[in-house]
């Protein structure tokens, strides 16, 4: 059974360098001229890394940036302020981990009536083992896919991320607001959605750890595809898009064993973009009006690609929003799950 390019960390390594050298086709598609002045721009794990870049990009662009955090606040929002020149950025706290925070958040939003333009879902962990969070569940599992799901059942529900189809706040006429899933090209040839397995704990090692990673970007690739087919069913309601920035210099590999952290961490300084160059073409997708009402597609850095094939399986997708809805409303007495 293949798990994509992440089945050996070595290949998966030079791949994305390769991958560094290939024609970006729509690179100059984005200029420093392209503003998004008072939109309000949401990013989940914005402390660090590509998120961090992403926050400060969209401030300077003249964005109302939110910056959806479980660390670093306010230290980082202060930071996004001085090197963007921005005091349109604040800070709110969200753990993905956690459910409470997750309707915390959520409720935070809708009691001050945010209504959301732009909304990257970025945060993410590539933990080496099994970790189980208070819920019962795998921390990869509910931070790099579940929390996702539930955020965007409740924002859409709540009309946070203004709808016709759910809530019924979007003012017609107007651009569907845009959300972005931050991915990894990694999924590409990643093993089908286990559904005996899908949600459960076990334990686990480094190697199905890497795996892991691959193959819940192929899972939240395809809640993408779903949640747009669902709610995008005449015109786009919600855009929804997905992107993998390419090889980032970052700290993804925090929680990997010493060595092997040690010998990414020379790889990433000398080969991996920075934070900043890799957030362009995730600007370029949430504020281009080449994305203006566009949903469904997929960027890998700055070029149009189709993610895999097991994606866009219309029986797999359907599956997969059965079993998570299933999953929330077990262990969730709060859970709503938007109707279509
Ligand atoms: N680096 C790459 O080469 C690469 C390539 C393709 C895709 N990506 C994707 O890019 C995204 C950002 O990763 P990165 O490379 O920038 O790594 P990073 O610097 O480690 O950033 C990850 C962010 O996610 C946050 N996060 C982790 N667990 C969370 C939770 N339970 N609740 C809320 N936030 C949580 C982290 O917060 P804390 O600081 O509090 O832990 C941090 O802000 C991820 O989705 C990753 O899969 C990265």
């Amino acid at each position: 059974m293949s798990h994509g390019r992440f089945d050996n960390p070595v290949v998966a390594t030079l791949t994305g360098i390769l991958d560094l050298f290939r024609k970006q086709k729509l690179s100059e598609r984005l200029t420093d001229k392209d503003r998004i002045d008072g939109k309000t721009c949401i990013v989940t794990g914005a402390n660090s890394g590509l998120g961090f870049a992403i926050s400060v990009d969209l401030a300077k662009r003249g964005g109302e940036v939110i910056m959806a955090c479980r660390s670093q606040i306010p230290e980082a929002g202060e930071k996004v302020k001085a090197l963007s020149g921005s005091g349109n950025v604040r800070m709110m706290r969200l753990d993905l981990s956690d459910l409470d925070s997750v309707h915390e958040f959520c409720q935070h939003l809708e009691s001050e009536k945010i209504r959301t333009d732009l909304l990257v879902l970025n945060a993410g962990v590539a933990s080496p083992k099994a970790k189980k969070t208070a819920a019962g569940l795998d921390e990869i599992f509910q931070v790099n896919y579940l929390a996702n799901f539930i955020l965007l059942n409740l924002l859409i529900n709540d009309g946070v991320i203004p709808n016709a189809s759910c809530n019924g706040n979007r003012k017609p006429g107007t651009p569907a607001s845009r959300v972005i899933f931050i991915s990894s090209d990694s999924h590409q040839g990643s093993s089908a959605i286990d559904h005996d397995e899908f949600g459960k704990f076990f334990d686990y090692g480094i190697k199905k750890g890497m795996n892991n990673y691959s193959y819940y970007k192929l899972v939240l690739n395809t809640l993408a595809v779903e949640f747009s087919k669902r709610i995008n069913t005449k015109e786009t309601d919600v855009s929804m898009n997905v992107i993998c920035p390419g090889p980032v210099n970052t700290n993804i590999i925090r929680s990997a064993p010493w060595i092997v952290r040690v010998i990414l961490r020379g790889i990433f300084t000398i080969f991996f973009q920075s934070p900043a160059r890799a957030a362009k073409p995730v600007i370029y997708m949430g504020i281009s009006e080449d994305y203006t009402n566009k949903t469904g597609e997929y960027l890998h850095m700055f070029n149009q690609k189709e993610m895999d094939p097991k994606v866009y399986d219309p029986e797999e997708g359907k599956r997969l929003w059965d079993h998570s809805t299933e999953i929330w409303n077990k262990i969730d007495p709060k859970a709503r799950v938007c109707e279509f």
